[in-house]
């Protein structure tokens, strides 16, 4: 199972801040985009390049560039706190967007919107969402992206339940996982704990 858990002392200091009951809207976004560049460095470490020759003003050397164009994409709506973070590091990447809500009874994802850039099959797809619950939203996203022609897929959250990592890799075991936590369950609504509560409401402050 690849799970890579991002370690950093600024990280674990956002996230602290993240989390806190104390924090307001502002703080959280501030916190959270500082976390997703953190989490943007490590999650393309791997990224393969390719050579190139670069003109410098005293001549020529070796350079690189990457050999893949990147697709960025946020599951829609708390996976948008995290696309300014990556966007940043990765300013030429495209972005798709999907669009899924857990239904708050049965906790299946329903899908409501799924828009995504033509050069998929050739592309390293990031998909990105602050938290891996239950597993089932970031799941049935890469379900779409496969049938859309991805196939060079990770998946970059901040923080992540167990049962969402069994369920995630039980579908999609050569996706890798990255996340800044992994916490301890999920309570009886399907929320992580300790967590930090819906992130979508706290970043869009609803
Ligand atoms: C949250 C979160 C994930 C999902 C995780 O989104 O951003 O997409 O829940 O839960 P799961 O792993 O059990 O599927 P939510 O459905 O609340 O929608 P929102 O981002 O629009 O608030
Ligand atoms: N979605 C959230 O926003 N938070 C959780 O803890 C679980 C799902």
């Amino acid at each position: 199972m690849a799970l890579h858990l991002v370690d950093h002392p600024v990280i674990r200091e956002r996230l602290t801040r993240i989390r806190s009951v104390d924090s307001g809207t502002a703080e959280f976004r501030e916190a959270l985009h500082d976390v997703s560049r953190l989490l943007c460095f490590e999650v393309t470490r791997d990224l393969e390049t390719s050579p190139i020759l670069v003109t410098t003003p005293l001549g020529e050397t070796a350079g690189h560039r990457l050999a893949r164009p990147v697709v960025l994409v946020p599951i829609l709506r708390a996976g948008l706190g995290l696309l300014r973070g990556f966007s940043e590091l990765l300013g030429e990447a495209s972005v798709g967007t999907i669009g899924l809500s857990r239904d708050e009874e049965t906790l299946a994802p329903h899908r409501y919107h799924f828009r995504m850039p033509p050069d998929l099959a050739e592309a390293e797809v990031i998909l990105i969402d602050p938290m891996l619950a239950t597993g089932g939203s970031a799941s049935d996203a890469v379900d779409e992206l496969k049938a859309a022609g991805a196939h060079r897929l990770r998946f970059a959250c901040l923080i992540a339940a167990p049962e969402g990592v069994s369920a995630f890799t039980a579908r999609h075991p050569e996706v890798p996982i990255y996340t800044a936590a992994l916490d301890q369950c999920l309570d009886e609504r399907a929320y992580i704990v300790p967590g930090l509560g819906d992130a979508g409401d706290r970043y869009f402050g609803t």
